[in-house]
């Protein structure tokens, strides 16, 4: 892997803030923040002093925010807390920020929304935005990690909401990143297909051997997939918890109630109320244990 070549996103806007606003991958930009960075960096992401605002209003508030090479991290926080600003400023997509930033030079991304393409084939879909001319063999060998090889030439207007994501989850894949963010990639999933979906994750993640970090509301996912679990609240990472427990993990396991419920009453939830609202899950949603 290599983390410790990183990038730092501007403090200024972006030279092609239109353009990079559709980019999947943020290229390595030069500057001065580039030499300081030239020293061998030990994360796959560092942010530090961030602050990002919008209206005059800090969304973001003098965050700080490590994730290790080949760390699984989540990040919860009630609604509108900034965890997508946050999380479109890694991405290079937001540039208009103070502080500092500086996140592995491959770093890809996929959100909730897919944004395919769909008057192009599923493989063109993947290979969107890579330089040169990127053979469609690449394309296949990300389609089958996710599963979906045997979709490689369909329309892309064709594929299903499970399909779609997994096709997103291709085309970062296929830029063999060494930082994953992921911005509630299954939010829009059926509840299994969420399930199948996220064990997908955790066993690319094993594979692959990236950092990532993965936006989500659902704190039995969080507990679930994550090495570290960030709470975002007021403009910052106010609380962080390691998961300690063994993959693949189990949510019968008294420790993983446990930590969920911390986890929810950190997030204000009644966990009362929301245990008697939430039905208990099925077992098959623990990823397989890491080599
Ligand atoms: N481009 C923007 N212009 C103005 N306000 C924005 C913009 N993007 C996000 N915000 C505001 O910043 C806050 C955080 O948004 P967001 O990061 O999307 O929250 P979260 O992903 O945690 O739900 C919200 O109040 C949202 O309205
Ligand atoms: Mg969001």
């Amino acid at each position: 892997m290599a983390t410790d070549i990183h990038r730092p996103v501007s403090t200024q806007a972006g030279p092609a803030g239109a353009q990079n606003a559709h980019a999947d991958v943020v290229t390595a930009c030069s500057g001065a923040q580039a030499a300081s960075a030239g020293a061998r960096v030990v994360h796959a992401a560092h942010v530090e002093g961030l602050t990002r605002s919008f209206d005059g209003r800090a969304v973001i508030d003098d965050l700080r925010l490590d994730v290790r090479p080949g760390e699984f991290v989540a990040l919860l926080g009630r609604s509108g807390c900034g965890k997508s600003t946050l999380l479109r400023i890694l991405a290079g997509l937001d540039r208009d920020i103070e502080g500092t930033v500086l996140v592995a030079r491959r770093t890809a991304f996929a959100f909730q929304a897919p944004r395919l393409m769909p008057w192009r084939r599923v493989w063109r879909n993947v290979l969107l935005g890579l330089p040169g001319k990127p053979e469609r063999a690449r394309a296949k060998q990300a389609l089958t990690e996710v599963g979906l090889d045997h979709r490689l030439g369909a329309w892309s207007k064709t594929l299903s909401g499970g399909e779609a994501q997994r096709v997103t989850l291709a085309r970062a894949l296929v830029r063999e990143p060494d930082l994953l963010l992921l911005d509630e990639p299954f939010g829009a999933l059926d509840s299994l297909t969420r399930i199948k979906a996220q064990r997908l994750v955790g066993e690319l993640w094993q594979r692959r051997g990236c950092a990532v970090l993965l936006v989500t509301h659902e704190v039995e996912e969080a507990v679930l997939l994550a090495d570290r679990v960030l709470v975002m609240d007021q403009g910052v990472i106010a609380y962080e918890t390691e998961v300690d427990l063994d993959r693949p993990r189990d949510i019968a396991d008294p420790r993983f109630a446990e930590l969920r419920g911390h986890l929810l009453e950190r997030l204000g939830v009644d966990t009362a109320a929301e245990a008697a609202r939430t039905p208990p899950a099925p077992r098959e949603r623990s990823p397989s244990r890491r080599p």
